[in-house]
């Protein structure tokens, strides 16, 4: 273990973290502008942390370009503060005032989570009072008092549904736009058009990388003959570009000698060496999910109870999306004294939240990610190389502190070489459907002719268009149809599980489908991992239904419903309670958008054939046929012929029925369909005559 490790031969990281454009490059006048920082909110001693964060130092100059200018794009190294802080300043120089509100969006519900409670923290507000925030199913923000609300990308490209020149605003902070998540660029689209109907509106776009340049270009006005400076209303629309200058420090960069096998095996023994062998300073991990994650902690349990001497004094902590609230708490707070604190993050922790006190950083060098191959229309999640970009942000967690160490699972070669340099907007790399929903239900027809910050394919727009003529969702205009594309548009799921819903209506089995669409909307409602695969299969099988793992939540849930919703029934049956508690409150919600898009709620009772047929009408697409002889049960999609197999983790799992449809895709050595459901092949034609018979007359016999 001890020659495992080789120094990077690269240039040493700290200009990863001081970038080369540190600095300020455009304040004009900026001392011009009037300083007031005391906040009125809060203690001392936090105003004190607050004037800390290197961006402090900005604050003028950023309430400058912000009252001066339409978009300001901020750069700023993670953890200086951009997030927390510069939402507050806007509210401390009346940005708030007279009814009006600050939106700041993230890609990811649980960063929304965290920083909006921080922020109710510094200002000792309670959160949901003036500050407040809202994911989806999940709001909390007070009609009167919010003044101040985070919101993921996504809920606010939802709110413009009601709103679309979203006019309770005055700024709109568009926050880690580096990640380039799906929502954030239709987002970043759609802003553009509202500034030209409401030029006094203000972005501001953070981010954590330079691409600040080619942000400015597309929010750059084309300019008309030779306009030098076409302001509005006094207003700059030329975009700002300001620069906080990092503070990190030293990161000492080491790679692995020789490919790792089992990064989570690896990461395991590197935390242990870490701890042998360095002095104080907590550890950060990136592994790919909570599968990896809830792995790599059960190692660390068998470790410490095997193993005392090594590894005692290490106190391990899960971090991924989903996790209860509870334990995100204590991710965020330090450790106990002597104490080590060994973080294990999905790439969550890469900019969108700063952990303080990290000083080693283990980077698996993976990370999930989605990819859509439209040819066989087919997207999956994928564990797949971080671009270096990622790598260098990874890196850097370790130097916030102090100087840091970190330990690449991979070569330099693998770096130099296999790595890309920057990742692809997710707008490429993913299935269109839902993205087309919500730019019709907006209004906007010519998709291909909207102003992407990154253009999706072509290809990825076609078959998008196709699928939802093939639900019923656009008509042979390419508009929504009435109301089934209106109804769609209306509930915050994917296209596929609304038109589920929306047909379990007419089937009358409404209330059991709504509870299958609250269940798919959770990672998983089984508790699983190394160790206790038997005893969990064994549990499952108490549920399982012949129908597959749809009709086997609506036995959990009863199951869960008769205990009274309890979790010791839930921890004897190896059911996630936290997930079963979720389920519950997406239901409820679901419930009362049903009833509000005029959708009849009906139990079918123990009818399920009509639960399999509303089934199918959202997801007949993803049928799949089991190859003939194939030993390792290899089914083929009807529609593509790509080549995918039942997730051990499904309820059908080496019981392989002929015919089944899936729910999701995800790839490891091979595509494995998760939520899985037997189904008579004449219903594909039934629900979707023209998919299958027109396109493939022979498929299904
Ligand atoms: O957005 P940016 O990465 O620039 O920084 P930030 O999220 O605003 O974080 C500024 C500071 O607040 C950091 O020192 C964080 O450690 C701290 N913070 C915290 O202690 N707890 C949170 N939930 C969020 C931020
Ligand atoms: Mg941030």
């Amino acid at each position: 273990m001890a020659q495992f490790w080789k120094p990077g031969t690269e240039k040493p990281e700290a200009q990863v973290v001081d970038d080369e454009e540190g600095g300020v490059l455009f304040i004009p006048g900026a001392s011009s502008f009037s300083s007031s920082s005391s906040s009125g909110y809060g203690y001392a001693s936090i105003d004190k942390q607050r004037q800390r964060l290197p961006v402090y130092k900005y604050r003028n100059a950023i309430l400058y370009l912000v009252e001066t200018h339409s978009t300001t794009i901020i750069v700023g190294e993670t953890g200086s503060g951009k997030t927390t802080q510069i939402p507050q300043y806007l509210i401390e120089a009346g940005w708030a005032s007279g009814g009006r509100l600050i939106a700041c969006t993230q890609p990811r519900r649980l960063a929304v989570q965290a920083v909006s409670s921080r922020v109710a923290q510094e200002m000792g507000v309670k959160l949901g009072d003036q500050v407040g925030y809202t994911i989806r199913f999940e709001d909390v923000t007070n009609q009167d008092e919010t003044v101040l609300k985070f919101v993921t990308d996504g809920v606010l490209l939802r709110e413009m549904m009601n709103d679309p020149l979203l006019t309770k605003y005055s700024v709109v902070m568009v926050d880690e736009a580096h990640e380039r998540s799906i929502s954030t660029d239709i987002l970043l689209g759609l802003l553009k058009k509202i500034q030209k109907r409401r030029p006094e509106l203000r972005l501001i776009i953070a981010s954590a990388t330079i691409e600040a340049k080619s942000m400015a270009d597309f929010f750059r006005p084309r300019k008309k003959r030779r306009e030098p400076e076409n302001d509005v209303n006094g207003l700059k629309v030329e975009p700002a570009i300001l620069s906080v200058e990092g503070r990190g420090f030293n990161v000492q960069i080491n790679f692995a000698e020789e490919p790792v096998q089992d990064y989570v095996q690896a990461a395991v023994s590197t935390v242990l060496l870490i701890h042998e062998r360095e002095s104080t300073g907590d550890v950060l991990v990136f592994l790919t999910g909570q599968d990896d994650i809830d792995a790599a902690v059960h190692l660390f349990n068998e470790e410490i109870q095997n193993n005392r001497k090594h590894s005692s004094g290490l106190v391990v902590l899960p971090l991924y999306s989903g996790l209860p609230r509870a334990d995100q708490e204590l991710v965020f707070s330090p450790a106990p004294r002597g104490k080590r604190k060994v973080v294990i993050s999905t790439n969550i922790a890469e900019t969108s939240l700063t952990l303080e006190g990290i000083v080693y950083v283990v980077d698996s060098g993976f990370s999930k990610q989605r990819f859509y191959n439209p040819i066989s229309d087919i997207e999956n999640l994928v564990v797949a190389p971080i671009s270096r970009a990622s790598a260098r942000q990874r890196a850097g967690r370790a130097g916030r502190v102090r100087p840091g160490k970190c330990y690449r699972l991979y070569t330099e070669e693998f770096f130099l070489n296999h790595m890309s340099n920057e990742g692809i907007p997710e707008i490429q790399r993913s299935n269109l459907v839902s993205c087309v929903i919500q730019l019709k239900a907006l209004g906007i027809d010519n998709i291909l002719g909207f102003d992407w910050p990154a253009s999706p394919s072509p290809e990825a727009m076609i078959r998008a268009l196709e699928v939802l003529y093939s639900l019923g969702i656009l008509d042979d205009d390419a508009k929504l149809t009435s109301p089934t594309g209106f109804q769609v548009a209306e509930i915050p799921l994917d296209p596929m599980i609304s038109k589920m819903i929306i047909a379990s209506s007419q089937l009358g089995c409404s209330e059991e489908i709504i509870t299958i669409a609250a269940a798919l909307s959770v990672q998983s409602i089984w508790i699983s991992g190394r160790g206790i695969q038997k005893e969990s299969d064994e549990a499952k099988l108490r549920f399982a239904a012949a129908e597959g793992d749809h009709v086997t939540f609506l036995n959990v849930y009863k199951g869960f419903h008769q205990s009274r919703k309890s979790s010791q029934w839930c921890h004897k049956n190896f059911v996630n309670y936290h997930a079963m508690k979720k389920v519950l409150e997406v239901r409820e919600q679901l419930r009362r958008i049903a009833q509000r898009i005029g959708l009849v709620l009906k139990s079918c009772e123990s009818d399920m054939q009509v639960v399999k047929k509303a089934v199918i009408a959202g997801f007949f697409a993803n049928a799949c046929r089991l190859e003939p002889y194939s030993p390792d049960g290899m089914y083929k999609t009807l529609r593509g012929s790509e080549e995918v197999y039942i997730h051990p983790s499904s309820v059908l799992f080496r019981v392989n029925p002929k015919w089944v449809i899936f729910n999701s895709l995800v790839s490891t050595d091979r595509k494995y369909m998760r939520n899985v459901m037997t189904i008579d092949p004449s219903w594909l034609l039934e629900a979707a005559p023209h998919f299958y018979k027109l396109q493939q007359p022979n498929l299904l016999h």
